[in-house]
């Protein structure tokens, strides 16, 4: 596995792959990596002759400078994880060589982009889109993996990768989960010990709601799953909605379409949490 932090040293190892005939897969990450990152690394490998893993704590995408400011960086532990996981290559840049001056292209992936994460973070989806079409641009990849967890994220990657143009295939990746059920994330190492355990109800009421779909109308339903997060001590729902899983609108009925998804996204004392379910 080799390391780079320079553009122009890591175009020149992907150019040297291709012309050996080798596809180049990649997996975009921000580091503090955990089970779910090591899970796309692994199918990336397992897909492409070169797996790259990009870390990138991407500035653009914080629209809170203390979250930016806490985020953990611990590229020595992340690359000891890659390298036994089949990663080829991890780039790890500066912030400088990524953005030698401010980027200000502008993305526009209306309806995706105002709603949810899009609507309680603004700028952070001009943000992604900043940085994963410089890497897409970079690496060159064949082929690129996301995480369901992430799941608007995704939708806009796609509808990024349709707008510009470009031919590689976008992979999506479930959702990894701690044995008790609570999405992994960087942000979990974040939790207190009594929060942790709390943090469990989350997923807790995502499953069990379920149970309630199609039988409980979808308001109703959406109302069910707020206040029984709310119910724990220190969970508040910033929100949920269930929504249609191409085009993230709301939906009012179960009959509207045929792939629904609910998201939600819980403070977990100033931990922000995001998890999603599949109801149909
Ligand atoms: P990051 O939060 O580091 O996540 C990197 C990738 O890992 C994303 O595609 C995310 O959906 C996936 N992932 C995280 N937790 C997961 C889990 N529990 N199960 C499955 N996949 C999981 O997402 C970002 O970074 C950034 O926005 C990025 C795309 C790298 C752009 O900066």
């Amino acid at each position: 596995m080799k390391v780079f932090s320079t553009i122009a040293d890591l175009k020149a190892e992907v150019a040297a792959q291709k012309a050996a005939g080798k596809t180049i897969g990649l997996v975009p990450t921000m580091g503090a990596l955990h089970a779910g990152h090591a899970s796309l690394v692994k199918k990336c490998a397992s897909e492409n002759d070169i797996t790259v893993v990009s870390v990138f704590v991407n500035p653009t995408q914080f629209n809170d400078k203390n979250d930016l400011k806490n985020y953990p960086r611990t590229l020595e532990k992340d690359a000891e994880l890659l390298q036994s996981v089949g990663c080829n290559l991890i780039f790890a840049p500066s912030e400088d060589e990524i953005y030698p001056e401010p980027d200000t292209r502008v993305f526009d992936f209306t309806p995706l982009d105002k709603v949810m994460e899009g609507k309680y973070r603004p700028g952070h989806f001009n943000g992604v889109a900043q940085i994963v079409s410089k890497l897409f641009d970079i690496v060159t990849p064949d082929r690129a993996y996301f995480g369901e967890k992430d799941f608007q994220q995704l939708a806009i990657i796609r509808e990024m990768v349709k707008q510009l143009g470009l031919s590689l295939e976008i992979i999506a990746c479930p959702i990894v989960r701690e044995a008790d059920g609570l999405a992994l994330s960087s942000r979990n190492a974040r939790l207190t010990d009594s929060q942790r355990k709390k943090a469990v109800t989350i997923s807790k009421v995502l499953f069990e709601s379920r149970n309630f779909a199609p039988s409980k109308p979808i308001a109703e339903l959406t109302d069910w799953v707020i206040d029984n997060v709310n119910k724990e001590s220190e969970l508040r729902v910033e929100y949920f909605e269930i929504v249609d899983g191409n085009t993230l609108q709301a939906v009012s009925d179960w009959n509207q379409t045929d792939y629904i998804v609910g998201c939600i996204t819980v403070f977990c004392g100033e931990v922000r949490l995001i998890d999603n379910i599949r109801y149909k």
